[in-house]
């Protein structure tokens, strides 16, 4: 990414101490999961046809906006179904042989979590969708003339695949899935009431109003909701006496930089250099990346979904083009040409 940004949500597997927080405050029951209320009502449904069953539960897809909470749900699966998870992620499996060594290492009734299941390369995603279909394993042993083809066993088990895209996914693959589920955005009442639930987890004390604040500025999504928490409770033990009140959470929010909708600078140098540049639009994704200097991928996956969720941008044949919406909000009104 080009600019570091507070509402970046990408997962933070590069940073421990943020990683740490995003485990300490992830949900470990059904109970706990705050929002997502049909998603819920269906694996629910799943888990408990599947307990009753004795058997493990279908192959979850899950897929929408990166920070919505898909690892989280996958690790509330597990726990609900009181099975073993084994996290790893599309790009981490490079060759047959790696899946090979994963598969044959788990038990029956455990759960593997394939995060970013869309970056799997086509060779890796086949042994994985005969694996899931009948639970065997085709490995070929030897080269040449000698090669042979070995059929294994292997134990009943669940995928839970993530995804920003299930465009990308190839059909054979999406079709092993039972359950296909899209994580909405929350609402801002929802992002409200995680926010108690983490300052709550961390010992913080937080007014009403000023949880509610910072919601409104999370774009919707947990993670992000997460680490303003974080953020604010950093001015306030610094500025303050630890508590976190409307009028600290105004100052550090000003700080941050965040408005009033969650927009940062990137955000808005994105849509004033489409109003700007090119009279709002409407303009291709490869223009927009460009303008901010990020890959497609990055404006596909991190800009755009709150963007076009909140109105400010809109899809068109032609491309995207900036709502009036948005020009309101920065004050940059339609002008005639
Ligand atoms: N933390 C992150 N996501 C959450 C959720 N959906 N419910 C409760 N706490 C969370």
């Amino acid at each position: 990414m080009a600019i570091e940004r507070i509402v970046d949500t990408s997962a933070p597997a590069e940073d421990p101490v943020e990683e740490a927080l995003e485990v300490t405050l992830r949900p470990k029951k059904f109970s706990d999961y705050i929002g997502q209320e049909r998603l819920k009502a269906n694996v629910k449904l799943a888990i408990d046809a599947a307990i009753k069953r004795g058997e493990p539960v279908d192959h979850v897809l899950l897929y929408g906006p990166p920070g919505l909470g898909k690892t989280t749900m996958a690790s509330v699966i597990a726990n609900e179904m009181g099975a073993a998870i084994r996290i790893t992620a599309g790009p981490a499996i490079e060759r047959a042989g790696d899946l090979a060594s994963i598969l044959t290492n788990l038990a029956e009734g455990d759960i593997l979590f394939i995060d970013e299941i869309h970056r799997l390369s086509r060779t890796v995603e086949e042994v994985l969708y005969s694996a899931m279909e009948d639970f065997k394993l085709d490995i070929v042993i030897g080269k040449g003339p000698a090669a042979r083809s070995v059929r294994l066993d292997l134990p009943k088990f669940t995928v839970i695949g993530a995804t920003t895209r299930t465009g990308s996914l190839a059909a054979p693959l999406r079709d092993r899935f039972g359950l296909i589920h899209r994580h909405e955005f929350y609402t801002t009442d929802e992002i409200a009431r995680i926010i108690q639930r983490s300052a709550t987890i961390l010992g913080v004390t937080i007014a009403p109003e000023a949880a509610s604040n910072l919601a409104t500025r999370a774009r919707l999504t947990p993670r992000i909701a997460n680490r303003l928490l974080k953020r604010v409770r950093d001015y306030a033990d610094v500025n303050g006496d630890g508590i976190i009140d409307t009028v600290i959470a105004e100052k550090a929010l000003t700080l941050l930089e965040v408005d009033s909708l969650g927009l940062d600078p990137a955000d808005r140098q994105l849509l004033l250099a489409i109003i700007d540049n090119y009279n709002g639009g409407p303009v291709g994704l490869s223009t927009i990346a460009a303008l901010t200097g990020d890959e497609i991928s990055t404006i596909e996956d991190f800009y755009e979904p709150y963007l076009l969720q909140i109105g400010f941008l809109e899809r068109t044949p032609r491309g995207r083009k900036v709502t009036h919406k948005a020009r309101r909000h920065l004050e940059r009104p339609q002008t005639e040409n």
